[in-house]
């Protein structure tokens, strides 16, 4: 067991859109801001801070321009990138006129969730994205996939893996550098991920996957660790386990990043993550929302037992 871990991994902080996307109350741009920046101050270097959607469905991220550009008028930090949903032309448009330098596009593998999420078949929403990914890419844009509902949807149930599969390699083949394979109701189990996984690697290098996995019923973690084992190295996480979808009941927050950089640090696998300064950001985070996070160590600290 444990053969295979890396000495280090990359961590992609989703907080400030997955996060905030599905918050009651729309968090002001202030608040955004200050999540943003003890995230960063935390040693995160790739932060995905908003969303370029219709704010008529996500209305929690209307002021997506606003807090983009703030991000952008900033002193660079050295090796942070800063990234946002975008779903179609009009959003590239938008990322592109606030500085943005990397967006993600979305879809899911289960038709029902796609559509209710974004309002087109699959089979649609991919051949509306080559509208989207190559102009960003010659644009100097780096492009990541999303692929949702790869365990399981809320509508449709089980999903076969081969629908997440034959997105994948489509998002790969129209140049995303990254596909993130989403557990979007967080219903997976160890068994079913190392099943997926294994057939996704049959198709793509596990340099360019990442596992995004919510924490809906407990196995985030352990899903994360057997993707470890097969040699993904990119993991989604969102501080305070803040987030989950809107357009998908039920879903809970991400994996808490304190609980994956707890769970990584004590197997000796680097993240570059300051866990006391992510500690005080999932403190930011908690100030912002102003409700109560679920995060593991959020909520129990990072002492360990042998202090
Ligand atoms: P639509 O209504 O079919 O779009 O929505 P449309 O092209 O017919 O346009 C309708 C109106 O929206 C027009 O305005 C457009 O200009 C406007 P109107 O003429 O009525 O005034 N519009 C836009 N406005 C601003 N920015 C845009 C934009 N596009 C159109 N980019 C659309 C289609 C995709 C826009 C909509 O369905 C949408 O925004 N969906 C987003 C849903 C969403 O954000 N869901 C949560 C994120 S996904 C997620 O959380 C899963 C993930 O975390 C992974 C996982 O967990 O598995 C990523
Ligand atoms: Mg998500």
């Amino acid at each position: 067991m444990f053969e295979h871990l890396p000495h280090e991994v990359s961590i992609y902080e989703v907080s400030p859109r997955d996060g905030l996307q599905n918050e009651r109350a729309t968090v002001p741009l202030r608040g955004k801001l200050r999540l943003i920046e003890a995230l960063t101050t935390a040693g995160l270097k790739r932060v995905e801070i908003t969303s370029f959607v219709s704010p008529k469905w996500i209305p929690q991220l209307a002021d997506a321009d606003d807090v983009a550009a703030e991000v952008a008028a900033w002193p660079p930090r050295e090796g942070v990138v800063y990234s946002a949903l975008c779903p179609n032309p009009r959003g590239l448009e938008r990322a592109k006129a606030a500085g943005i330098r990397e967006i993600a596009v979305f879809l899911s593998a289960s038709e029902t969730h796609n559509r209710k999420n974004v309002n087109k078949s699959v089979a649609e929403t991919l051949d509306a994205f080559e509208d989207t990914i190559a102009p960003a890419i010659a644009a100097g844009m780096r492009v990541r996939g999303y692929v949702s509902t790869v365990w399981g949807c809320p509508y449709e149930g089980e999903i076969a893996p081969a629908s997440g599969v034959t997105i994948a390699a489509r998002l790969v083949e129209m140049g995303c550098y990254q596909i993130s394979l989403g557990d979007t109701i967080g219903c997976g189990t160890p068994a079913q991920t190392q099943n997926i996984v294994q057939l996704m690697l049959r198709e793509i290098p596990a340099h360019k996957l990442a596992l995004h996995m919510h924490d809906t019923r407990g196995t985030a973690l352990a899903n994360i660790v057997v993707g470890l084992e097969l040699g993904v190295r990119d993991f989604d996480a969102s501080v305070g386990g803040l987030g989950g979808c809107p357009y998908a009941p039920g879903a809970a927050g991400n994996v808490a990043t304190e609980d994956l950089v707890y769970m990584l640090h004590g197997m000796g696998v680097s993240t570059g993550v300051d866990l006391e300064r992510l500690v005080e950001a999932g403190k930011a985070a908690e100030s912002v929302v102003a409700r109560p996070l679920p995060g593991k160590v959020h909520q129990a600290g990072v002492r360990s037992l042998r202090a």
